[in-house]
């Protein structure tokens, strides 16, 4: 079964470099180097991606970049935009919640992450527990639209002293809690307002904590990246700062909020001209990168 299941990944593969090719109207000759992203995310998916590079690079003797999967989702900000460093970034992905100050195309500080889940992760979470379908965010918008705000739900408690931070546990354990008890006492669960409470409250931190991050390193151009900034509240909210606080606001066109491999070559790009090596054929997968 693993063999037939690895072979029918590799012609899957297969079929996508091809129509990459086409779509773009080029051959292997007119490449130059294979990027893959290593990590961070799950293991079998990242393995099966870092196996078929390498075999890829190998047979068309092309360089091997080791990419990652963190970094790419910054990087796919840059295309099709005018973006340059220095910048505040909000990085809100299924496996990230973080803000990043980065300084230049290769280097970034980390100004803080979440404590606990990534937002969406909670946004996933928090749709299962109303019984819609993986990926959670994109149903939680839909339906967060037919309902009101009308539920109080928990924030962080921040203190401008404080260190940046994330938490999204409480705020996930608290529409948890709400939906099951509904439940046991027999009412109809108001999913409609549940979502959108939720997606108030997930997207209020979201920017709050961004705005706390531009305070205090007086940057006033941010970019959000990851799946959750594919989502239209937050970016109305965002969008709103331009004008009310004078932010430069970028996101990547809807295409690239959510994995893609775009955004990997986009960060290919970077590493290559900064002088990053190529990878030997002992390169690995790893579940968690250093952000
Ligand atoms: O970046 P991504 O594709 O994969 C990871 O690196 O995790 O992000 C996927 C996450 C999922 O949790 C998904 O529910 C969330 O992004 N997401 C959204 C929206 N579209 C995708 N969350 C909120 N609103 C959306 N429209
Ligand atoms: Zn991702």
């Amino acid at each position: 079964m693993p063999e037939i299941a690895s072979r029918n990944h590799t012609l899957a593969i297969e079929n996508v470099v091809k129509q990459a090719l086409d779509e773009a109207n080029c051959t292997k000759d007119d490449i130059d180097a294979v990027a893959v992203t290593y990590g961070a995310g799950l293991l079998g998916a990242l393995l099966v991606g870092v196996n078929y590079a390498k075999a890829l690079a190998y047979t068309w003797g092309k360089p091997l970049y080791a990419i990652s999967h963190v970094r790419g989702h910054i990087a796919a900000n840059y295309i099709d935009s005018d973006l340059e460093p220095p910048y505040v970034c909000l990085l809100a992905s299924g496996g990230h919640t973080a803000l990043l100050l980065v300084e230049d195309y290769t280097s970034a500080k980390l100004l803080g992450q979440s404590r606990d889940d990534a937002a969406g992760e909670a946004f996933d979470k928090v749709a299962r527990v109303l019984g819609l379908p993986y990926p959670g965010g994109p149903e939680i918008q839909k339906l967060a639209a037919e309902g009101k705000p009308v539920y109080k739900m928990p924030v962080p408690s921040f203190k401008s002293d404080d260190a940046l931070y994330f938490s999204y546990s409480g705020l996930k354990t608290f529409v948890i809690n709400l939906v099951h008890n509904l439940e046991q006492k027999g009412e109809a669960v108001p999913k409609a307002d549940v979502a959108c409470s939720f997606q108030h409250y997930a997207v209020e931190q979201l920017f709050s904590t961004t705005e706390h991050a531009v305070e205090r390193t007086g940057v006033k151009r941010v970019a959000v990246a990851g799946g959750v900034s594919a989502n239209a509240l937050l970016r109305a909210r965002f969008d709103a700062a331009r004008v009310e606080k004078g932010w430069e606001v970028h996101y990547p066109p809807l295409k690239y909020c959510t994995d893609n491999a775009a955004m990997i070559g986009a960060e290919a790009y970077f590493a290559i001209v900064s002088g990053q090596k190529p990878a030997d054929f002992t390169l690995d997968a790893k579940a968690t990168v250093r952000l």
